[in-house]
């Protein structure tokens, strides 16, 4: 624990280190209490350093020194200084080979960093810091060095053991031990490294590459995991192919690898050649995962793969370069996904996220640009910022420059730095080399913070025949930073004439061969576009794809929302217009009278779409989905949490009761017949149903309760299963869904991944996850502390998805959740500081909450021996 201050690091104050790894040679001897880390590192003085007499430093974190040794001489205690965090050896020649040994306790380690035990196998987690935890090291990701690993452990507990890799030899020892030693050719930083040991079955499977190179493809996970493996396999091998295709990037080892764990802080972790996954990120059946799991696992195992490109062969020079690798392999992840489905739907996916959860966090305390400036604590830069607003960045980049150039750009990225660890600006600069382009204005994307703001305002000249388009652009003041330049913004834009036609755009007068979608760049504060040819007033469809992420205001009536729902030929638009519609309805009705009425034009749109089978499918699938209540808030000044569900859960009763036969209709008609696909077309037909069946039972609907209950008792996969649970547990029909909770949790008890689902499902509900009903959830047998999956199914569905309950005047889930955050910092101080976040938004809401909220966060503040982790975020928000 902590003693003193955490000290903030700053971008500004990077020096290339002092001394450099060629190789590092380790040995695990793994036992129950406790694992001794022989290390010997070769290393010499950095050329590029100016620092010629630096002694060396090594990082360090809960280790226990058992001896130092240089050139094979050990040293005596007065030559070198054990600081805890830090091991100082004063005087080293320029070239050494140092031998550290350390011991550690992986079965203590609650903390998931470093080498922790998880169901009785080992296993690691290095990134960021976490090698630290395991020996002394330069703990940096800009030292890269080639590594070599030999585990022993005894046999019959752990026959299978991982590094990263290929495997050059293994033997027998004393006492029924054994080992295996890998080799990894591929220079890299520490925190690519990987080990695991335990009592795992193999699966395997092949694929051969682009250039004819068979590549051994791995799977390791509990015996009773081993029918779960097949998506995230069959996910792999297209991902190698698609990076192949897209990007050219082949793969180059002879083994990939991947293992599933029960407990691990994070989704999945990209250790070269040895990913190390979230056992809920990784494993599948029909039986047991809902098709957004498989949609999830597919995109993350894409993730992990794309990385060996995008992170390992080329890394991170430091961390406040870390979008450089998750920004570009969020994208790529996110193109993947698109081509293996529906373009339209993933970005609306892509945007709901972001505008919900992204957004909210540049416009709160923690709001940090892409490439932030400083640091406490660098586990909590693994942000939706970094993450998915750095994708957005890449993704504009791809946007101004074209596929054709973008691909350039990348290859020569990939060329140039192979090997290398380095930066966003390097980034930026090849795509600048590869096109042409001058992306000097469009670099302030990764240095300044907060979302911005175009005011868009429009007038139609029917005597000219010209509309004009006036888009203002502003960045709010986020913290520390103030006045900020207008940023290189590609808007993307279509107009429509009356009859719904999509107008060519001339820019200038006469060119009626136009374009009908421009991508228009904006640079400046203020640009007014003149289109011309123009008959009548058009409705102006905004922003299309989301072609950057920014808030649009334009003062859009009903009449032009409605048009552009059923007009707008971007499909991404006709749903945002749904969107923004039913946005401005339930606003309308916040606050409002019992008996307000309710736009009779929105139960027509939601008519026309639930009926009209000639529609996307998918796509009605996606804009029947109400905005969430986490939007609403998100667009909202001083939000009322009470008021805001109340009012959607109104709107939401209104048109269910409206169109009951119309849902029942849906219902029915997409009644799945045949077997179990997972294509994206059967996955809307079972959204489109299972929305059907949520909003029959929100109103008590009879017939929907027993197709509930039908549906819940026939179904064959999860999905199903799963949607008729969360319709029952959201009713009123408090007997059923006891009955079903029961019954569900009696056949799935044994899996893990689906009791984590039965969790969340309560948790996340008003009706049957009360503050009371979430103390019992944590008494359940089921419940463990020490698993993060858990923590995250109930503590963080209840303070995220279960707003309502969360937000209770009396500001009795504010104190849960204080509470629950403290117990958790001296565990597992990486989910606590994330467990807080719901309290960090304390701005956010109206005074009554704001300021219990404000006081519950004062309690975490005033907690004695607050990790560095929770210390960063408490702070940073009560400022
Ligand atoms: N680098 C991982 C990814 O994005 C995420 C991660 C970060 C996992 C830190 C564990 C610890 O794929
Ligand atoms: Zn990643």
């Amino acid at each position: 624990m902590r003693t003193s201050q955490p000290q903030t690091i700053y971008l500004s104050d990077y020096k290339v280190p002092a001394y450099l790894v060629d190789t590092v040679d380790l040995r695990f001897e793994l036992f129950e209490d406790g694992a001794r880390v022989h290390s010997t590192l070769e290393l010499r003085r950095n050329p590029e350093s100016d620092e010629t007499a630096a002694p060396l430093e090594l990082d360090g974190d809960s280790l226990t020194l058992e001896s130092v040794a240089l050139n094979g001489a050990e040293l005596a205690a007065g030559d070198y200084e054990d600081r805890g965090d830090q091991l100082v050896v004063r005087s080293v020649p320029e070239q050494f080979t140092l031998t550290v040994v350390t011991w550690i306790e992986p079965q203590n380690n609650t903390r998931l960093e470093g080498l922790y035990k998880s169901s009785g196998m080992f296993c690691t987690q290095c990134e960021a810091e976490g090698f630290r935890c395991i020996t002394f090291f330069p703990d940096r990701p800009d030292v890269m060095a080639r590594f070599r690993t030999r585990i022993e452990a005894n046999k019959d507990a752990y026959p299978v053991l991982l590094s990263n890799g290929n495997d050059v030899e293994k033997g027998e020892l004393e006492n029924g031990r054994h080992f295996v030693t890998w080799e990894d050719p591929f220079p890299k930083p520490c925190y690519l490294f990987a080990l695991v040991a335990g009592d795992l079955v193999e699966k395997r499977d092949t694929f051969s590459t682009c250039s004819g190179r068979d590549i051994d493809l791995r799977m390791y996970v509990e015996p009773r995991n081993a029918e779960k493996c097949d998506h995230a396999m069959d996910s792999l091998k297209r991902s190698m192919r698609w990076d192949e295709e897209v990007y050219g990037r082949e793969y180059d080892l002879d083994i990939f690898m991947i293992v599933a764990v029960d407990d691990f802080n994070m989704g999945a972790m990209e250790n070269k050649g040895l990913n190390i996954f979230n056992s809920s990120c990784v494993l599948a059946s029909q039986e047991t995962a809902t098709d957004l799991a498989f949609q999830r696992i597919e995109a993350i195992v894409a993730h992990e793969y794309f990385h060996n490109w995008s992170g390992n062969r080329v890394t991170c020079r430091d961390w406040f370069q870390l979008s450089l690798k998750e920004g570009f392999t969020v994208f790529r992840d996110s193109q993947f996904s698109a081509d293996m489905g529906s373009p339209t739907v993933k970005r609306i996916e892509d945007v709901t996220l972001l505008r919900t959860a992204q957004f909210a966090e540049d416009g709160g305390p923690m709001s940090h640009p892409v490439r932030p400036a400083s640091y406490m604590e660098i586990s909590n830069f693994y942000t939706l910022t970094i993450y998915e607003k750095g994708a957005e960045v890449v993704r504009m980049i791809h946007t101004l420059l074209g596929p054709d150039m973008f691909r350039k750009g990348s290859d020569l990225y990939f060329k140039r730095h192979d090997g290398q660890a380095v930066t966003t600006d390097d980034f930026v600069k090849a795509m600048e080399d590869a096109s042409g382009r001058d992306l000097s204005q469009f670099r302030l994307w990764y240095e300044q913070a907060g979302t911005p703001v175009l005011a868009i305002s429009d007038d139609f000249d029917a005597e000219t025949g010209v509309y004009r388009l006036t888009i203002e652009q502003s960045i709010p003041d986020t913290p520390g930073q103030t006045n900020k330049k207008p940023q290189h913004i590609p808007f993307a834009l279509g107009l429509l004439g009356q009859d719904g036609q999509p107008l060519p755009l001339q820019l200038e007068s006469g060119d009626s061969g136009a374009p009908t979608e421009r991508v228009l760049e904006l640079t400046e504060a203020v640009h007014t576009f003149e289109f011309h040819g123009v008959e009548s007033r058009p409705v102006p469809s905004l922003l299309r794809h989301f072609s950057a992420p920014v808030r649009v205001r334009y003062n859009w009536t009903r009449e032009q929302l409605l048009f552009l729902m059923s007009h707008d030929p971007d499909g991404f638009n006709r749903w945002d217009a749904g969107q923004r519609l039913a946005v401005d309805v339930i606003q309308s009705l916040v606050n409002a009278p019992d008996d307000a009425e309710i736009d009779p034009r929105l139960v027509e749109a939601y008519r026309k779409l639930i009926s009209d089978a000639d529609l996307d499918q998918a796509l009605v699938a996606k804009m029947l989905q109400l905005p969430s209540e986490a939007y609403l808030i998100e667009l909202t000044d001083k939000a009322d949490v009470p008021a805001i569900h109340r009012a959607r859960e109104a709107v939401l009763r209104h048109l269910a009761g409206a169109l009951k036969g119309e849902l029942l209709g849906c219902y029915q008609r997409h009644q799945g017949s045949g077997p179990y696909e997972v294509t994206p077309e059967a996955i809307a037909r079972r959204s489109l149903r299972n929305t059907a069946l949520a909003w029959l039972l929100m109103i008590d609907d009879e017939e929907g309760r027993g197709l509930a209950v039908s549906q819940l008792n026939a179904a064959d996969n999860m999905t199903d299963r799963m949607g008729a649970l969360r319709a029952l547990v959201n009713s009123g029909y408090e007997a059923d869904r006891q009955k079903a909770l029961d019954h569900f949790y009696d056949r799935f008890q044994d899996d893990p991944q689906v009791v984590e689902q039965w969790f969340s499902v309560q948790a996340s509900s008003d009706q049957a996850g009360q503050l009371a009903d979430i103390r019992k959830l944590l008494e359940h047998p089921a419940f463990d502390w020490k698993n993060p999956n858990k923590i995250r199914s109930v503590v963080g569905a209840f303070a995220g998805q279960n707003l309502a309950a969360f937000h209770k005047p009396d500001g009795s889930g504010y104190e849960f959740l204080a509470d629950q955050v403290c117990r958790l910092d001296d565990s597992n101080p990486q989910i606590a500081a994330r467990l807080a976040t719901p309290l960090t938004r304390w701005r956010k809401f109206a005074p009554a909450y704001s300021a219990q909220m404000k006081s519950a966060l004062e309690r975490i503040r005033d907690k004695s021996g607050l990790s560095r982790d929770v210390y960063e975020v408490v702070h940073k928000s009560l400022a």
